[in-house]
Order: C-alpha cells, then sequence, then structure tokens
C-alpha cells in the first residue's frame, strides 16, 4: 500500500520504517524540517532501540522517503496515518488542537479527489474524538462523505519507548475502532497492520468510541498494577523478614492475575502512563461518573516520592550530598518525561540536598530540565561523590556497580537501591544498601534495615 505517515516523533518514526520494511511504499511527513532531513538521509531522527537498525539493513532499497508538504505525501498516498501530538491540558483532558489541524490539512489535500482514501488515527484521543470533531474535520475540510469513499478509523499503538520497533512488529493483539461506519476502512487498516507483524495477533475491530476507551483503559489498568505493587512494597518494607519480590512473583502466578507490571518500586512515569490515567479520570467525572480506581492509583503513585524522600531522610539530612542514579523514566529510553528520578531530585533539591545526578542517556535532557538544582556528573562520580545514592531507574549498568566507587575513608555511603538491582551481599562490605520493599531481617548482610 501507499501509506502517508504524519508526525515521525517517538511512535511516527519507528512505525513508518516498520511500513517500510514490510515492502509499502511509505513517506514521512513533519513539520519540523531537521526531522525530515534525518529521515531522508536514512538516519533515525528519534533515540529508539533497533530503528537504526532497521533504517540501515533497508540498504535504501525500501520506499521510504519524508517530507514537510503534507498535501502531497497524502495525496500520493492511499491511507495516511496520523501521529501527531495530544498533549494534556491544565484539566487532564488530552487537546486535539494539532491533531484537528493535522486532520484539516489532511482533508485539504483530499478534496476534489475521487480515489477511495482511509485516514487513521494513531494518536492517542479522548473517547469519542475520532466519530466526532475529528469527523466533522475531515468533511468539513475535504467536503466529502466519511464512509462513502473516505474511510476514518482510530487505530492506536501498544508500544512502550525502548521497545516499539519489537512492540509494533509483535502486539498482543490488533485494535481497530471504525469511525466511518464501512468495513472497507477496517479490512484496509487489518491489512496493513497484520502485514507488519511477525507473530499472528488477534484483531478487534470496533466502533471507535470502544476502541478509544479500550486504548485509554489499558494503560490505566496497568498503572493500577504498578501503583498495587508499590502499596505492597510499602507493607513489606515495615514487616521484617518481608520481600515484595517474592510476594509478587507468587501473586503473578494466579491465573486470574498474571505476572506483568507488579514489579514493585518507584512511581510510574513518562509520556503516556500518568497522563492516560489523568485523562481517564479527568473524564469520567466530566461526565458524572466515578473513577475512584484511577484517582487513587494516582495518589498511591504521586506517594512513592514522600516514601522515597523519607528514606532518604532517614540517612542524611538537608545539606548532605544525594547521588540520582537514572534520570529517564525507565531504561533504554532517553526520555526523561514525567520520570520519578527528575521528580526526586526537584523534592531534594527544594529539601536543601546537594543533588548529583547522572545516566547513561537522559542526562542532556534532565540536565535541560533540572537547571542549577542539580549537577549532571558521570556515574562514577555520582557513586563516589554521595553521602545518599538512590537507583532510580533500573539501568542495566546499575547492577554492576563497582565496590570501588563506593569505598570511603571516612563515613559509608548508602545505597537506596529502589530496584533491588545490586547484588545482596557483595557490596555491604563497603556501604550500607538499602533495599525498598523489603523489611528489615530480609535486607541481607551488613544492609541496613528499615522502620
Ligand atoms: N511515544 C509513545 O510511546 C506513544 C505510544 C502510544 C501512543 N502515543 C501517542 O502518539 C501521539 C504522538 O506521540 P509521540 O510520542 O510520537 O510524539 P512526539 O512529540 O515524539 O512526536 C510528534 C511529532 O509530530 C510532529 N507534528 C506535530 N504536528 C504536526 C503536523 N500538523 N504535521 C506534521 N507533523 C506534526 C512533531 O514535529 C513531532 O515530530 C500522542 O498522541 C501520544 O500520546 C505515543
Amino acid at each position: 500500500m501507499r501509506i502517508a505517515v504524519i508526525g515521525l516523533g517517538k511512535l511516527g518514526s519507528p512505525l513508518a520504517a516498520v511500513l517500510a520494511s514490510a515492502g509499502h511504499t511509505v513517506v514521512g511527513v513533519d513539520r519540523n524540517a531537521d526531522t525530515v532531513r534525518l529521515l531522508s538521509a536514512g538516519a533515525a531522527p528519534v533515540q529508539e532501540p533497533g530503528l537504526q537498525h532497521l533504517l540501515h539493513a533497508s540498504g535504501g532499497q525500501w520506499k521510504l522517503t519524508a517530507t514537510t508538504n503534507c498535501a502531497d505525501a497524502v495525496r500520493s498516498s492511499d491511507i495516511t496515518l496520523v501521529c501527531v501530538p495530544t498533549p494534556s491540558g491544565q484539566d487532564g483532558l488530552f487537546t486535539h488542537d494539532l491533531l484537528l489541524q493535522a486532520v484539516r490539512e489532511v482533508g485539504d489535500a483530499l478534496r476534489g479527489a475521487s480515489s477511495y482514501h482511509v485516514l487513521g488515527v494513531v494518536s492517542t484521543v479522548l473517547p469519542g474524538t475520532t466519530a466526532g470533531s475529528l469527523k466533522s474535520a475531515l468533511e468539513d475540510s475535504s467536503q466529502r462523505q466519511a464512509g462513502d469513499d473516505l474511510g476514518l478509523c482510530y487505530t492506536p499503538a501498544f508500544v512502550a519507548l525502548g521497545s516499539v520497533v519489537h512492540d509494533l512488529q509483535n502486539p498482543d493483539f490488533i485494535l481497530i475502532g471504525e469511525a466511518s461506519q464501512d468495513a472497507r476502512a477496517g479490512d484496509i487498516l487489518d491489512h496493513v497492520y497484520r502485514s507488519l507483524c511477525a507473530n499472528r495477533p488477534p484483531v478487534r475491530r470496533m466502533a471507535a468510541v470502544n476502541a478509544e476507551i479500550t486504548k485509554l483503559s489499558i494503560n490505566t489498568y496497568v498503572t493500577t498494577r504498578i501503583s498495587y505493587a508499590n502499596m505492597l512494597a510499602d507493607l513489606c518494607e515495615r514487616l521484617p523478614g518481608a520481600d515484595v519480590d517474592v510476594v509478587t512473583e507468587a501473586i503473578g502466578l494466579d491465573a486470574r492475575i498474571g505476572a506483568g507490571y507488579l514489579k514493585a518500586a518507584v512511581g510510574y512515569g513518562g509520556p503516556c502512563f500518568p497522563r492516560d490515567n489523568l485523562a481517564l479520570s479527568a473524564l469520567a467525572h466530566s461526565l458524572g461518573a466515578r473513577a475512584d480506581i484511577a484517582d487513587a492509583t494516582d495518589r498511591v503513585n504521586r506517594y512513592q516520592l514522600d516514601r522515597v524522600l523519607a528514606r532518604v531522610r532517614e540517612h542524611a539530612a538537608p545539606g548532605a550530598t544525594v547521588g540520582i542514579l537514572g534520570l529517564t523514566y525507565k531504561p533504554d529510553t532517553p526520555v526523561v518525561d514525567d520520570s520519578f528520578g527528575i521528580a526526586l531530585a526537584q523534592r531534594l533539591a527544594a529539601c536543601g540536598y546537594r543533588l548529583l545526578v547522572s545516566d547513561p542517556l537522559g542526562l542532556e535532557a534532565a540536565a535541560a530540565v533540572l537547571g542549577s538544582q542539580a549537577q549532571p556528573v558521570s556515574l562514577a562520580s555520582c557513586a563516589a561523590a554521595a553521602d545518599v545514592l538512590v537507583i532510580a531507574t533500573p539501568w542495566a549498568e546499575y547492577a554492576r556497580l563497582h565496590h570501588d566507587l563506593l569505598r570511603r575513608s571516612g563515613r559509608r555511603c548508602v545505597v537506596l537501591d529502589c530496584w533491588r538491582v545490586l547484588p545482596r551481599q557483595s557490596l555491604c562490605e563497603v556501604a550500607d544498601v538499602v533495599y525498598l520493599g523489603l523489611g528489615a531481617s530480609a535486607q541481607g548482610v551488613g544492609g541496613v534495615g528499615s522502620f
């Protein structure tokens, strides 16, 4: 198929590359000329594992081009997929202005054309948007009726940054929400999405509003599981001998529950989870429905900052040097949006601690957010100079932290291991390691107890 992908960011760039690798003729569109230049030259515009490799592997053989000219791209394609941002407003609801603008550009380009065209909305939207304001914008601008010669669907992607390429090629399922009440658009997108898959996922086709609710519900449910695990960790810490990982591993064996996203550690962050949870809650409240579970999930998530702050305070007073290892919201991405490490650094700096921060990929982005509140340093400098060292993101290299970096001639360093990545005994000779989520006597030899 000939496919235009509008918005070549963290989702759109990998999507364009994966579509091209499956044999489609793809033209990427972005208003940012640098992004277009990079992709046109075969370079990944975003840092995402596997993307550069995929672009190199093409050897220039695929049909993947990029342009800032939306109209030309749309007119030369059969399908347009839109992946532009839908930022959250003050009230927690998503704003659709950028998306509406992109949809109108697509409609303008299709005005007067006679061939069938499918518009797939990949951006995350509030339920009711695709068949509501987006359909109206598309019909007004194109002067065509959705349904007859114009297809409109909501087709979200279920991907995590750090594994977007893999997730696009191996989805758990494909979700297509049809807004134009014709099966033709759904059939076409069904065919396209299946063509990307290395696996054989089930496909669910439904009315657009149901697909929109499904997308938002999945992220909200996952955040609830994370908060649930964190609630258990808080409990385990106060019970001698308790170990949250032992508990959550066993809970996950229950077929009614399953193992995924039950890892207790710090609060969830990133560009999707916190805002999707808030949006579901805000939407429910705006409709007069209750969203107690989403609200509690968010409350538990915010509490994680107080919980870790209290543990730091147990071991060091304001004025002491705290090192934070990990500023991205998860490993294998440079993205620091709404990350726990950044929020912790800001809170500690406000309390009067001296902050050293380190991260393998996110240091530049973090430094831009933190400014003078924290000093960006290497892993070695962070570990060597901190009175309290907090592991806030489970980057693989932190599990291999070397003794010598923690050895002090004076007072021992305290390491607050929020993810329990450090080996239980080997560092205890040189430092006091506190594992979040473990009760006092489960901390290991030399580890310091909790409450
Ligand atoms: N990043 C993810 O993992 C992920 C996962 C699922 C859903 N989403 C959703 O996908 C959407 C996009 O997210 P993202 O993370 O890729 O955003 P992003 O900010 O990384 O990228 C968006 C891109 O769109 C471009 N853009 C904006 N308006 C444009 C226009 N009118 N025409 C052309 N280009 C335009 C920007 O220049 C930018 O390059 C959001 O709704 C997000 O919630 C993202």
